[in-house]
């Protein structure tokens, strides 16, 4: 069942995919792990007026039921920022419910174990077969009846911890049923007032807790889901679980730095925790951009297999942290791993937000594309795009912005864009009005809300490390306007070049690299259309990059 997150944040502004999608900087932006079904991360549901469900790769459920107009920019800037929101950790076999479920059974004689013994108190102890009954009612679905139930047992001890947890997760059930924020408000409500109870065993307390923020976070609460957890953690100040739980809910949102220490006390008292090995390790090389650091964590967290390291977003770190520090054989070892878990479309197309059905190759030619009258119109045109491009870098207008995605190197590369996530950047576009209108007059362009348009300039001395697009619903073709002798491109391996007036097509959710050997510099317009084969209705409901 689904989990939700999100979180307020100022975009950066800057060009590509909100930087941290683009360069999976981001903790949210994980691979969908769904590499055979169709992506449904972003994709508003079928169901959309306000409908938002989101699933991810384990099949979760994303996000309040109904999204006023605020919600929705909520959610927007999550999928800005962190791309898919998910709370995977916390689904199924959590690690906190683990423990207590081991502990139960050590503690426990088998012969007269009661399943629930760890969560029943003494006075629950005594009308456990009540309880029993309405949580049989709830685990079957029939809600209305466990309500019943639940009700009938609270009017009588309004202070029963598993009457009261019992009834929160109906009314959790409910509000899905009913896909109402009302009733997941009140089950929330009714989660913190288990916890607010006397006499609840440290069992219940961990698991209504986690519950709690989970809800939260699903709501859209994040602030609270990490104040929730932050007092479960000072309570269980040993629990591992709890804490790798609390250190997500900070990455969440955007506290890295608090996510830190977090996860390095888990560390301290479990090293071989792969979860928080994952997750530091994650923070060395993203916030810290410490590849060389970042990766006998990685690599050590991922080879646990633990719970919630299998997962794009760590491989991808690790790869690339392996390329950034010259070892390109053990990087693609590890991308093949990904690539064999379905966690990437293959090594070379590491793209995490993907919809699956697509054909994807590194290079296009126009005919592919189905868009060559388009980018017939663009090269027709070339010289005043090109003339309008170059006035802009004339004027040191402040409209080209230094590329910021920790994609280079070494050099000076800036990029000055134009539309994004679908949106015409009105200020940009004012500067350069003919190459706008131009645009405009493509609709699978100007309209692409998982692409941009923009100039890009890069001065000799670059080179772009290897990396990948965020998604594998654009193609980005290159219009080179000046091409001096020098730049080279190469995607998956196989090279192209720039030429004046001429379009170069390729897939950018595959590998590609870019240096830059000559003496002055190269500029083109780069253009993402929609992925030809993506339906009205993909396109429609795909959530913006
Ligand atoms: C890209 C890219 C570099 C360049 O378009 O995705 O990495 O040459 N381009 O501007
Ligand atoms: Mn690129």
């Amino acid at each position: 069942m689904g989990k939700a997150a999100r979180r307020r944040h100022a975009n950066d502004g800057e060009n590509d995919s909100g930087k941290a999608l683009r360069n999976g900087s981001s903790y949210h932006s994980r691979g969908d792990r769904h590499s055979g079904t169709t992506e449904s991360p972003a994709g508003l549901s079928p169901l959309k007026l306000c409908l938002l469900v989101v699933t991810v790769a384990t099949g979760g459920l994303v996000a309040a039921y109904f999204l006023n107009e605020d919600a929705q920019s909520v959610i927007h800037s999550t999928l800005l920022h962190y791309g898919i929101p998910d709370f995977l950790q916390f689904t199924g076999s959590n690690p906190a419910e683990d423990a207590g479920q081991r502990e139960q059974t050590q503690r426990q004689p088998k012969k007269t174990s009661y399943t629930k013994s760890s969560i029943t108190n003494s006075a629950d102890k005594k009308i456990r077969s009540e309880l029993d009954d309405a949580d049989s009612y709830r685990e079957k679905g029939q809600i209305e009846k466990a309500m019943e139930k639940y009700n009938a047992i609270l009017k009588r001890y309004p202070k029963s911890p598993r009457a009261l947890y019992g009834k929160a997760e109906n009314l959790d059930k409910l509000a899905e049923k009913k896909q109402s924020n009302t009733y997941l408000e009140e089950a929330i409500q009714t989660f913190l007032t288990v916890l607010d109870l006397e006499n609840v065993p440290d069992d219940l307390v961990i698991q209504t807790g986690r519950r709690a923020a989970e809800r939260m976070n699903f709501r859209g609460w994040s602030a609270k889901a990490v104040k929730t957890l932050r007092g479960l953690t000072q309570r269980f100040p040993q629990n591992v679980a709890l804490k790798n739980e609390l250190g997500v809910a900070y990455l969440m949102v955007g506290k890295t730095e608090e996510a830190r220490p977090v996860f390095k006390a888990a560390l301290e008292i479990d090293p071989k925790n792969g979860f928080a090995l994952v997750h530091l390790g994650f923070i060395y090389k993203t916030a810290d951009n410490d590849p060389a650091k970042a990766i006998p964590l990685l690599r050590e967290g991922i080879n646990t297999k633990a719970e919630g390291t299998v997962d794009g977003r760590f491989y991808f770190h690790l790869g690339d942290s392996l390329q950034r520090v010259g070892q390109k054989e053990e990087a693609y070892e590890v991308y093949k791993a990904g690539a064999d878990l379905g966690l990437f479309l293959s090594m070379y197309q590491r793209s995490l937000y993907n919809v699956d059905h697509l054909t994807g190759r590194p290079w296009w030619t126009p005919e592919q594309t189905t868009y060559k009258k388009y980018l017939k119109l663009l090269e027709d045109n070339w010289k005043v795009i090109r003339d309008e491009g170059l006035a802009q870098m004339d004027l040191k207008s402040g409209a080209f912005l230094p590329e910021e995605e920790n994609l280079r190197e070494k050099g000076d590369w800036k990029q000055f864009t134009l539309y994004q996530r679908g949106q015409k950047n009105k200020k940009n576009c004012q500067k350069v009005p003919k190459t706008c209108a131009l645009i405009d007059q493509i609709p699978a362009a100007k309209g692409c809300k998982r692409g941009q348009v923009k100039y890009s300039v890069m001065q000799p001395g670059v080179h772009v490390w290897p990396h990948c697009g965020p998604t594998n619903c654009r193609i980005r073709a290159h219009l080179g306007l000046v091409v001096p002798d020098g730049p080279r491109i190469s995607v998956a391996g196989q090279e192209g070049k720039w030429v004046e007036g001429k379009f170069i097509i390729f897939d950018d959710s595959f590998e590609h690299e870019v240096w830059h050997d000559g003496n002055s510099f190269r500029l083109v317009l780069i253009v993402d259309f929609w992925h030809p084969e993506l339906s009205d209705h993909e396109k429609a409901n795909l959530s913006p990059i």
